[in-house]
C-alpha cells in the first residue's frame, strides 16, 4: 500500500503526497467577496500540501451569504484570485477552487434577497451575518425556470476559476448546503423532476457536475459530499441509498477525485452516529477517494490507506495552524494548536502567523 508520503494522481492534478488541506472559510475578502493580498501570503505559506482545496468560493451574489468570504463570479474577483493561485504555484504549490452555493443557509442581509432552497424550509439555528448570528430565514423553493440559470453560474465560475489560474475546480456538495438541500428527503420536497426518487434528488448533482465537468474537464473537476454527516439539520432516511448512487454517478461522469467528510461519533468537528460510508463509496467510485474529518495522526491518516479504503486525507485544522503540516508529519514533529477565535476573524492574526518547524525551532 501506499505511504501518505508517496505522489498520487488526481485526474490532470499531479499531487507529490497525499496530504491535502481541507477546504476552510477563513473569512479575509472584502465585504464585495473580493480576495486580498493576505490571502496569497496565507495560501502560499501551505504550499507543500498535495493539493490546496480553496476556501468555499461564492459562485454567485445569491449563494454567498458568509461575511468577508470570497466569490468567483466578477471580473474583479477573478483578477483578485490571480496573485493567489500564482503565488501557490511559484511556492511549487496546486489549489483548486470549492465553488459554493449556500442556498437556505444565506440570511437576506448579506445576499439583498430571500433564501433560495428545493423547498421552502429553514435551517435551525443562526446564520452569520454581517450584523453578528441572527435567525435563518425561510427560503424559497427554486423554480425549474431557475436551474439553467444556477447551471450557468456554476459554469461562470469555472471558467473565472480557471482565468484565475486555479487548477481546477471542487464543486461543495456537502455539509447541508444547495446541492445537500436537493440530495436529502428531510430538506427536499419537490414533486417536479428535482424531487421525490434518488434519481431525481441526484439529478441537479448530475446536473452541476457534467456541466462544470464541460468547462475544466472531468480531470480537473472534483466533488466534496458528507453522507453520513450531521449537516446543519439536513439528513436523510436512507443515506445509503443515496450516497452510493450519487458517488457511482459521479464516477460515471470521470471526476478527477471525491472528498468525503465524514465525522464519527467521537468528530471534534460535527459528530454523528450514523455510519461512515466510505467503504461502500469506495466500490461505486472508481476513482481517487479522499477522506476527511479528525486524522490527527499519520497512523490513523495511514490505516485508512492501508485498509484499501482511501487514496489521500485532507487535513482541516491542522493546516489550518501548521502551515508546513507535510514536514511536521513526515518529522513526528509537535502541532501547533489552532486558535478557533481567529477562524474568521478579519486581519493577519491566526491566519499568517502559525509558525513553521524552522522559525519554531528559532
Ligand atoms: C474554520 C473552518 C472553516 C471551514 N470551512 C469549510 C469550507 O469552506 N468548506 C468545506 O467544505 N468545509 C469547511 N470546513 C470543514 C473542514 O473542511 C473539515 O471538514 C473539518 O475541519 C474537519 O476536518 P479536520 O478534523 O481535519 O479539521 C471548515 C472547518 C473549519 C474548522
Amino acid at each position: 500500500m501506499p505511504s501518505l508520503f508517496d505522489p498520487i494522481q488526481l485526474g490532470a492534478i499531479a499531487a507529490p503526497n497525499r496530504i491535502l488541506m481541507a477546504p476552510l472559510t477563513r473569512g479575509r475578502a472584502t465585504r464585495e467577496h473580493v480576495p486580498t493580498a493576505v490571502m496569497a501570503e496565507y495560501y502560499a505559506q501551505r504550499a507543500s500540501a498535495g493539493l490546496i482545496i480553496s476556501e468555499a468560493t461564492g459562485i454567485s451574489h445569491q449563494g454567498l451569504g458568509w461575511p468577508f468570504a470570497p466569490g468567483l463570479w466578477s471580473d474583479e474577483q477573478t483578477s483578485a484570485w490571480k496573485p493567489v493561485t500564482q503565488a501557490v504555484h511559484d511556492a511549487g504549490g496546486r489549489i483548486v477552487a470549492q465553488l459554493w452555493h449556500m442556498g437556505r443557509q444565506v440570511h437576506s442581509s448579506v445576499t439583498g434577497e430571500q433564501p433560495v432552497s428545493s423547498s421552502a424550509t429553514a435551517t435551525a439555528g443562526k446564520a452569520h451575518t454581517y450584523e453578528g448570528r441572527q435567525p435563518f430565514e425561510t427560503a424559497r423553493a427554486l423554480g425549474l425556470d431557475e436551474i439553467p440559470g444556477l447551471l450557468d453560474s456554476y459554469a461562470r465560475a469555472t471558467e473565472n476559476a480557471l482565468a484565475a489560474g486555479f487548477d481546477g475546480v471542487q464543486i461543495h456538495a456537502a455539509n447541508g448546503y444547495l446541492i445537500d438541500q436537493f440530495l436529502r428527503d428531510n430538506a427536499n420536497f419537490r414533486s417536479d423532476a428535482y424531487g421525490g426518487s434518488v434519481e431525481n434528488r441526484t439529478r441537479l448533482l448530475r446536473e452541476v457536475a457534467t456541466r462544470v465537468a464541460s468547462v475544466a474537464g472531468a480531470d480537473r473537476t472534483s466533488v466534496r459530499l458528507s453522507p453520513n454527516g450531521d449537516s446543519q439539520g439536513v439528513d436523510d432516511s436512507d443515506p445509503v441509498h443515496l450516497f452510493v448512487p450519487a458517488a457511482k454517478l459521479l464516477s460515471d461522469i470521470g471526476i478527477g477525485f471525491l472528498e468525503l467528510r465524514e465525522p464519527g461519533p467521537d468528530g471534534t468537528f460535527g459528530r454523528t452516529d450514523v455510519p461512515r460510508l466510505s467503504p461502500e463509496i469506495r466500490q461505486a467510485f472508481t476513482g481517487p477517494l479522499v477522506l476527511n474529518s479528525d486524522y490527527l495522526t499519520v497512523a490513523a491518516a495511514q490505516e485508512r490507506i492501508d485498509a484499501g479504503v482511501a487514496d489521500a486525507i485532507s487535513f482541516g485544522r491542522s493546516f489550518l495552524a501548521n502551515p508546513d503540516l507535510p514536514a511536521r508529519l513526515a518529522a513526528g514533529a509537535a502541532l501547533n494548536e489552532g486558535n478557533m477565535a481567529t477562524w474568521y476573524s478579519q486581519g493577519p492574526e491566526g491566519y499568517v502567523d502559525y509558525p513553521a518547524l524552522e522559525t519554531a525551532a528559532a
